[in-house]
């Protein structure tokens, strides 16, 4: 793996990802990054690689097939790392026609390239070529109280956003079985660390509590997600382009479960001790529920720790301090990314539930 292709690389995971690639890897790697900058892409998040010259951005969207085959070709690219999707629930419910564009079509044009790339006349492929997924738990639908997903669990999406991931999964599947394409899919719980865009439940929190506003809780606030802090997702997804076996599905998730409720307090208890006494519980606003809100999502993790020797490295009340510290260091981009069009989004979800 030495010229990689990722997509989505301005957004929450794929900007921590392409840091912890840098620093893994040294000057053993160059990283071409495709980001179509929707509103959930930032350049902010890659400030600390401006001028960096094993990274170079470029604005554009997966769906386009000049592009990319141009790219894979320019750059003798050999790993493809696909994070580029629309990433929010809430919003496939809303507008779910840009979640089929992007997540299923986007993907199929990035397959169809790293193919015409990577095939050799006979069709077998280039040594050391592989196409990783970036996927979801949620293609495996909501658990009850008990239980877990693993990679044998069927597919049961539920929401537009897990349709569309599932679909996806199953083209990258589809490029493994019938081409004999070197391929991955991983699929982790929730993530949560720097760099998350506030409409997701963990930075939306820290940022409502911080300015001592409502803290808007679906239905009761008992459904249920695993959270993994995202360093430990990046480093899953580096050893599975590095090691994992071809044609192989990888579950991520560090066995942190938690009630939506639990981690609201968490946050309120962490922003009231180090910033404002007077942020209180008093600040949770029971609201409507999400349309077909998932209940529970728990991961099995026991494959990539077996087969790739994967743990986590960060426990979740280290993970979620630091990211709560990350917050509050960083009001400037919490701000940069809270002003416009953030508020339009904001009221139309919030303001009548
Ligand atoms: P995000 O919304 O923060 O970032 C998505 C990025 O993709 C943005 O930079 C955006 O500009 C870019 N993008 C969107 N459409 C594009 C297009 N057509 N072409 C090129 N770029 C485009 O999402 P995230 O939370 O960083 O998630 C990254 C990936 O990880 C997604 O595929 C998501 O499904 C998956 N995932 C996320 C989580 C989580 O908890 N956030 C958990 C498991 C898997
Ligand atoms: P979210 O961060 O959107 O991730 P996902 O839906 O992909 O799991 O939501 C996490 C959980 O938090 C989910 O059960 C919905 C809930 N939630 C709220 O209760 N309030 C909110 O304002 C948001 C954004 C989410």
């Amino acid at each position: 793996m030495k010229n990689i292709l990722v997509t989505g690389g301005a957004g929450f995971i794929g900007s921590n990802f392409i840091l912890y690639m840098l620093e893994k890897y040294g000057d053993n790697i160059q990283i071409v990054n495709l980001d179509l900058l929707t509103y959930a892409g930032n350049l902010e998040n890659l400030k600390a690689v401006e001028g960096d010259s094993r990274h170079s951005f470029v604005q554009g969207d997966i769906g386009d097939g000049p592009l990319v085959a141009e790219l894979m070709e320019k750059h003798a690219i050999d790993t493809v790392i696909n994070f580029a999707a629309e990433s929010h629930v809430d919003r496939s419910i809303e507008d779910p026609g840009v979640f089929a564009r992007t997540n299923v079509m986007g993907t199929v044009n990035l397959l169809s390239c790293a193919r015409a790339a990577w095939e050799n006349a006979d069709g077998s492929y280039k040594a050391g070529v592989k196409f990783v997924q970036v996927s979801t738990d949620e293609v495996y639908g909501s658990l009850g109280e008990t239980g877990y997903f693993t990679e044998e669990t069927p597919l049961s999406p539920r929401s537009p956003y897990s349709a569309s991931k599932a679909s996806a999964d199953l083209f990258v599947a589809a490029w493994s079985d019938t081409y004999g394409m070197p391929v991955n899919i991983t699929r982790c719980s929730n993530n949560y660390g720097p760099y998350q865009f506030p409409e997701k439940l963990i930075p939306l929190m820290i940022h409502n509590a911080v300015g001592k506003k409502d803290l808007p809780v679906y239905g009761d606030g008992l459904n249920v997600r695993d959270w993994l802090y995202v360093d430990d997702h990046c480093k899953a997804i580096a050893l599975v382009a590095e090691k994992g076996c071809p044609g192989e599905v990888y579950n991520v998730g560090g066995h942190n479960e938690r009630t939506n409720i639990v981690i609201v307090k968490k946050i309120i208890s962490l922003v009231g001790g180090k910033v404002d006494a007077t942020v209180t519980e008093s600040l949770i606003k029971y609201v409507t529920d999400r349309k077909g809100h998932d209940r529970r999502y728990a991961i099995d993790p026991a494959k990539i720790g077996a087969e790739l020797g994967w743990k986590p490295d960060t426990a979740f009340e280290d993970g979620i301090e630091k990211t709560v510290d990350w917050y509050l260091q960083n009001g400037e981009w919490l701000s940069g990314v809270t002003s416009g069009s953030y508020r339009d989004y904001y009221d139309k979800m919030y303001g009548n539930r």
